[in-house]
């Protein structure tokens, strides 16, 4: 038989066992590298709406602020790149050097509808630097998993009307590379201009 005495403490020493165990199962979930800071190389191999073939060896020693999406985007895309373009503008200000480094750069994964003569047109809508890339299926699906994005063909329910008639969904991150293509950080849908602009200020030198 155990007594009260012990059971007590066995129990206590159980749920900080059960507390411990629960915290680092978060801290792994939340903060473990896998997660956030992952390694990611950015590899692409895509072409410009002049045709020129581009990768990420094209702007060695720039940092690349990366976002996929495509141009028929309701929302999200638009949004998303604005704040891009609101960051850009407020680091050219504030620290024009560092904001010469940056290439902004917007990856469509709906070559289909998103053809050079619309990404042309696209990109100064937003930055007239923003540099607009697609490419064949099997090129978007490689620079997309080297990025780890995921894309998808959504068609309305009831099937669609036109063959033009479908969604894209897609993550939604800016992602930030270093010189050497490497994963710096990534910004999160919502993220405001201000913050993004902070941290390229911090990180690019
Ligand atoms: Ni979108």
């Amino acid at each position: 038989m155990i007594g009260p005495k012990v059971r007590n403490t066995l129990l206590g020493l159980l749920s900080v066992a059960c507390l411990a165990l629960t915290g680092a199962v978060a801290y792994t979930l939340v903060f473990s590298p896998k997660s956030v800071e992952a390694p990611i190389i950015g590899h692409f191999d895509l072409t410009d709406p002049a045709g020129t073939r581009v990768t990420e060896a094209t702007y060695e020693g720039k940092y690349l602020l990366i976002y996929f999406g495509y141009t028929y985007c309701p929302d999200v895309c638009p949004t998303e790149l604005a704040k891009l373009a609101a960051a850009l503008d407020r680091l050219t200000e504030t620290e024009p050097d560092k904001a010469g480094k940056v290439v902004p750069i917007f990856i469509s994964v709906d070559p289909e509808r998103d053809t050079p003569e619309v990404l042309r047109e696209y990109g100064p809508l937003f930055h007239p630097r923003l540099v607009t890339l697609s490419g064949s299926a099997d090129q978007l699906k490689e620079a997309a998993s080297s990025y780890r994005v995921f894309y998808a063909k959504v068609i309305p329910e009831g099937g669609s009307v036109t063959p033009d008639d479908y969604l894209m969904d897609h993550s939604s991150q800016i992602y930030l590379m270093g010189t050497d293509a490497r994963y710096l950080t990534h910004f999160p849908s919502g993220t405001s201009p201000e913050i993004i602009a902070k941290t390229l200020s911090e990180r690019v030198s």
